[in-house]
């Protein structure tokens, strides 16, 4: 039974309400999936980043983009295709210049951001529900108020894009010249979709047409807001692609390298 508290002066304040929710739906499920699926997704993450080891298929120059660019001393020399800079101890991974921006463009990331804050903190778990702390102080102070720093997070990802194209496109070399297999089509799947998440940021969808007064005069600007204000109603399907993608990837790379099975090809 609900009743509706009176403020003074006779103001009407929000019901009172003795149940903790009255959501009768199953509302734990949907942050369950995001703490297995994200959990398992860093866990495979980690292990493979810390592997140091079948990143590289040297026949069809297939470089994973856990790896990618690959610049510690440890690299296979064809792989370091920006050149090496850093000692191969184990506890430093070989892409350290981009990994750390890549995780920062995802955590700070809209999307993620109501994910975990969701899953991982109950902050709050779901719509209707009660926040499961006491206090709440947004994204106002520290640390928190580093997730502001998104849009610089989003230029840096652009730039780990153009990387992972130039992987995708170095690939199309084999020992014949020319050469085309699964793994391509695998690589190639995996950038498209990773420029799909990177183009359907909310950042970039403000930065493509943010602050202007008359669309008509900046027809460029409008058209592109346009193109990304499509994709940017996806950007929740499109984060948890991604995942899907780096992983088949990183894990078709990880099976040729170590001989699991051989790569299906098309044209060698
Ligand atoms: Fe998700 Fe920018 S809002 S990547």
């Amino acid at each position: 039974m609900t009743t509706t508290a009176t403020k003074p002066g006779g103001a009407r304040a929000r019901a009172a309400i003795a149940a903790k929710t009255l959501r009768t739906d199953n509302w734990r499920l949907a942050p369950l999936i995001t703490v297995v699926g994200l959990g398992g997704w860093v866990a495979y993450a980690t292990v493979r980043v810390f592997m140091h080891d079948f990143y590289w298929v040297e026949d069809y120059h297939y470089l994973t983009p856990f790896y990618s660019p690959c610049i510690t001393d440890r690299c296979v020399t064809d792989a370091a295709h920006f050149g090496t800079y850093l000692p191969g101890w184990w506890v430093i991974p070989e892409a350290s210049f981009t990994l750390p921006f890549l995780l920062l463009f995802r955590l700070t990331c809209y999307y993620y951001r109501k994910a975990y804050y969701r899953s991982f903190w109950a902050s709050p778990p779901a719509c209707a529900v009660p926040d499961g702390h006491k206090t709440y102080s947004g994204e106002t102070r520290f640390p928190l108020i580093f997730q502001n720093a998104h849009r610089y997070a989003f230029y840096a990802a652009g730039i780990i894009s153009i990387i992972n194209t130039y992987d995708a496109i170095v690939a199309f070399r084999s020992p014949d010249g020319f050469g085309f297999g699964l793994g391509n089509v695998i690589l190639v799947l995996n950038v498209v979709m990773l420029w799909a998440y990177t183009l359907s940021c909310h950042s970039c969808r403000h930065i493509a047409g943010g602050r202007l007064k008359h669309f008509s005069k900046h027809p460029v600007r409008y058209r592109f807001w346009t193109f990304v204000s499509k994709l940017n109603v996806r950007h929740m399907q499109l984060a948890w692609i991604t995942l899907g993608t780096l992983a088949l990837t990183d894990f078709y790379i990880m099976a040729v390298s170590a001989g699991w099975f051989g790569d299906l090809r098309f044209i060698n």
